[in-house]
């Protein structure tokens, strides 16, 4: 099985050919990932319409380097997957527009892939793990944790009522002066700070209610650093380090009680594993908390990646492996029309009283 991945979310123009003969491992043969955060970084943020537009300008070369790379040409393809939401509608309409165009002329089928169920299978994918298992997705957008029972059949158990938790770091850069994009920049500068000079807020720490917030600590952070303006380097190291020990123990207060959930609810699952996407796992801090917890849990740890941790395609490729492996391909995907916000879990209903971005999942 051979399948083209086509992801265009948020700000990353990628494409990738996935392979999977037999039962030997599946292997990426190709994984092209163009980042815009040169277009970005003058505003602190991703553009929307910068972003829409500078996929329209790369994705045809991206899937040509694509297949080049793989050296498997479209006709060897079996099926074309593309990011269908959630995300940017105009990244995807780029992504699932060119990706429906391939397919018919190619006369290949189409899958369309919800990004977080990417994230969710990625695991598979490197580790070969096996379902049921736990996964925590912490990016820009998104901060959730998901029980991983089978392909599409996902239960979300947390989301965030407020901010992502790449968005807490980026905002938090952005208020004390770094550059975009904010989590490795904070961390750096955490690295030489007191992370007991400022006692931030544990946003739902102790919180029967299993979900994230993270927009009060935001907040405190604002309070502190404008009480005592200007601020030095040493001062935006404390804040950092600060502002990561709070994310870090808020974080592992979160993720203790989905552990402890997970063991009640798959009592009979021999090795149970934790798996954490997203740029934010790639903080050391965080990393070390998640490590710590799962070691005293009696969890695995499984951390693909980090290339494959962040937004990529062959994600993508490998959900849609997954799906025709499975025999869900889903409704017809050339009438399928891109969703900004498209939940993987459709029982867990939005939650009330989420933030300006809404409750994205
Ligand atoms: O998964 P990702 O590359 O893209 C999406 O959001 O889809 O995640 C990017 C986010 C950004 O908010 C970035 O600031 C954060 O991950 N990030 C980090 C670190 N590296 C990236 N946050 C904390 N510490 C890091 N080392
Ligand atoms: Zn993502």
């Amino acid at each position: 099985m051979r399948v083209l991945g086509i992801e265009t979310s948020c700000d990353e123009t990628a494409a990738s050919v996935v392979a999977l003969d037999g039962c030997s491992a599946p292997k990426i043969l190709s994984n092209i990932v163009l980042s815009q955060i040169e277009e970005h970084a003058a505003f602190g943020g991703v553009v929307p319409e910068i972003a829409a537009r500078a996929h329209v300008e790369a994705l045809d070369g991206i899937v040509e380097a694509a297949l080049a790379d793989s050296a498997v040409s479209l006709d060897e393809v079996d099926a074309v997957a593309a990011t269908a939401g959630p995300g940017l509608v105009g990244g995807l309409i780029v992504g699932l527009m060119t990706a429906k165009a391939i397919a018919a002329a190619a006369n290949k089928p189409l899958i369309a892939i919800n990004h977080l169920e990417g994230h969710a299978l990625t695991a598979r994918l490197t580790d070969g793990l096996e379902f049921p298992y736990l996964l925590l997705l912490v990016s820009g957008g998104h901060t959730q944790i998901v029980a991983v029972r089978g392909v599409g059949d996902y239960q979300r158990w947390a989301t965030t009522i407020d901010d992502a938790l790449g968005e807490a770091f980026d905002k938090t850069a952005k208020m004390l002066g770094l550059p975009y994009p904010g989590g490795p920049n904070v961390e750096k500068a955490a690295a030489s700070g007191d992370a007991r000079r400022f006692a931030f807020p544990r946003p739902m720490k102790g919180s029967a209610q299993p979900d994230f917030s993270f927009s009060g600590l935001k907040t405190a952070v604002r309070q502190a650093a404008t009480a005592i303006a200007p601020l030095s380097d040493q001062d935006v190291a404390d804040i950092c380090a600060s502002f990561q020990a709070a994310v870090a123990d808020a974080l592992g207060d979160r993720v203790a009680r989905a552990l402890a959930r997970f063991r009640q609810e798959f009592p009979d699952k021999d090795k149970p594993a934790l798996v954490v996407a997203g740029g934010v796992a790639a903080n050391r801090t965080i990393k070390g908390t998640l490590e710590a917890l799962c070691s005293e849990a009696g969890f695995a740890f499984v951390a693909p990646p980090q290339k494959l941790c962040t937004d990529n395609a062959a994600m993508i490729a490998w959900a849609g492996i997954e799906r025709l492996r499975a025999g869900i391909v889903g409704e017809n995907a050339a009438d399928f029309v891109p969703r900004s916000r498209w939940p993987l879990d459709s029982v867990s209903a939005p939650l009330v009283g989420s933030g300006r971005r809404g409750a994205k999942a």
